[in-house]
C-alpha cells in the first residue's frame, strides 16, 4: 500500500514536471541562441539570462514598465558559486575567439553572484536606474574580488563583471540596509563563499573534480551539509553527450539565514521529484555529471553545440519507475 502510494505520487509529480519540461524545452533553444547573439560581454548568459525565456514568454508584461519599476520586492537572496572550469569550457565553445582566465588554484570555486529573487518570479533586476558603478568603492576588497569573484572572460577589462552584477542585482539588494552599498554587497558574497565553499561541501561527501557523480548525489551532499535544498546547474555538450557541472546556487532569507531554494522560479532548471526528495536542476537526472578538473579540449564545431539539457521524458519515466521498485 505504502509503496504503491509513493509510486503513484511520484508518477503524478513526474507527469507534472515532464509536462512543464516540454513547455519550456521548446523555448530553451531559442533563448540560448539569442544569448549567443547577445554580445555576451560577461558570461552572463549562464546566469539568469539563461532564464530569460520566461520573460520572453511574458514579453507583454515587459511593456508595463511602471509596474516593473514599482515592484522591487523580493523574498530571498540566491548565492551562486560557479565551477570556473566548466564556465570556461562553455565560454570557449560558444565562440572560438573567446579566451578565459582560470584561477591558479585547483578545486577552486568562484562566485557568480548574489541575486535578490521574488519567489515564483524572475528578479527583480536593475532596481535603480540612476545608480552607477564605482570601482573605487571596492578598493579595500579588490584583491579578494579578483581572486574569488573573477571574470572568467579573459578579454574584459577590470570591473566589468562586478559592474554588471551590481547594476542588475546589487541595486535591488540595496533595499536591505546590510547590502546598501557596493562594498557591503560584494563583501557579503565573499563572506558567503568562505562560509559555504562548495569544494568543502562536496569534498566532505567525497565528491572531487573528475569524480563522476549524479545530480542526486550532489544534492544529497549539499543537503547533508547545509540542511537546505540548493539548485544545481549543468551545461550539456551534445557533441560529447555529457553534462558538466557549472553552478550551484544556495538560498538565504532577507535575514541572511540559509533557506531552501524551493519556490524559486528556476528557469532552465525544474524541480524533479524522486523518492527521497526534490532536486531543482537542469542536469540530466539519470546520467553522470562531470565535474572536470581541466577544461576539456575543444571539439571542432560542426553545428551548434550547446543546448540546455532537455530531460528525455521517457527515460525519466523509466528511471523513476526503476528507482521506486
Ligand atoms: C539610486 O542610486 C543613486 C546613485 O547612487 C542614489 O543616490 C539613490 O539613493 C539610489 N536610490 C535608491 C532608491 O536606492
Ligand atoms: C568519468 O567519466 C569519464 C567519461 O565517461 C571517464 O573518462 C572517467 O574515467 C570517469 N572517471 C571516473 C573517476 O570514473
Amino acid at each position: 500500500m505504502g509503496r504503491r502510494c509513493t509510486l503513484w505520487l511520484t508518477f503524478g509529480a513526474l507527469l507534472f514536471s515532464t509536462q512543464w519540461l516540454d513547455v519550456i524545452s521548446s523555448t530553451i533553444d531559442r533563448s540560448s541562441e539569442e544569448s549567443y547573439e547577445d554580445n555576451a560581454k560577461v558570461i552572463k548568459s549562464i546566469e539568469q539570462d539563461s532564464l530569460d525565456f520566461f520573460s520572453n514568454e511574458k514579453s507583454n508584461e515587459d511593456t508595463s514598465v511602471e509596474h516593473e519599476d514599482e515592484d522591487h520586492d523580493f523574498d530571498i537572496l540566491i548565492f551562486t558559486q560557479q565551477w570556473p572550469v566548466t564556465t570556461c569550457y562553455h565560454w570557449r565553445e560558444e565562440d572560438s575567439t573567446h579566451a578565459c582566465v582560470l584561477p591558479e588554484k585547483k578545486e577552486f570555486w568562484t562566485i557568480h553572484g548574489v541575486w535578490p529573487t521574488k519567489l515564483g518570479h524572475m528578479g527583480p533586476s536593475f532596481c535603480n536606474k540612476s545608480a552607477d558603478f564605482d570601482l573605487d568603492q571596492l578598493d579595500q576588497i579588490l584583491a579578494n574580488l579578483k581572486t574569488y569573484w573573477p571574470t572568467i572572460d579573459g578579454q574584459q577589462k577590470l570591473g566589468y563583471f562586478w559592474k554588471h552584477e551590481w547594476l542588475k542585482h546589487g541595486t535591488c539588494a540595496a533595499s536591505l540596509e546590510e547590502l546598501d552599498n557596493e562594498l557591503k554587497y560584494f563583501q557579503r558574497g565573499l563572506a558567503w563563499r568562505e562560509q559555504y565553499l562548495m569544494s568543502n561541501i562536496l569534498g566532505s561527501a567525497g565528491i572531487h573534480p573528475d569524480s563522476n557523480s549524479t545530480v542526486i548525489a550532489l544534492q544529497r551532499a549539499i543537503v547533508q551539509s547545509l540542511g537546505k535544498n540548493p539548485s544545481i546547474h549543468c551545461v550539456y555538450d551534445n557533441k560529447r553527450d555529457m553534462s558538466y557541472l557549472e553552478e550551484i546556487r544556495i538560498c538565504f532569507t532577507k535575514q541572511f539565514e540559509l533557506t531552501d531554494c524551493d519556490g524559486v522560479l528556476p528557469g532552465d532548471a525544474v524541480p524533479i521529484v524522486y523518492p527521497g526528495g526534490t532536486v531543482i536542476t537542469n542536469c540530466h537526472i539519470s546520467k553522470p555529471i562531470h565535474y572536470p578538473s581541466n577544461v576539456p579540449p575543444t571539439i571542432r564545431r560542426m553545428e551548434k553545440k550547446w543546448r540546455f539539457p532537455v530531460v528525455n521524458a521517457f527515460k525519466l519515466v523509466q528511471f523513476i519507475m526503476w528507482f521506486t521498485l
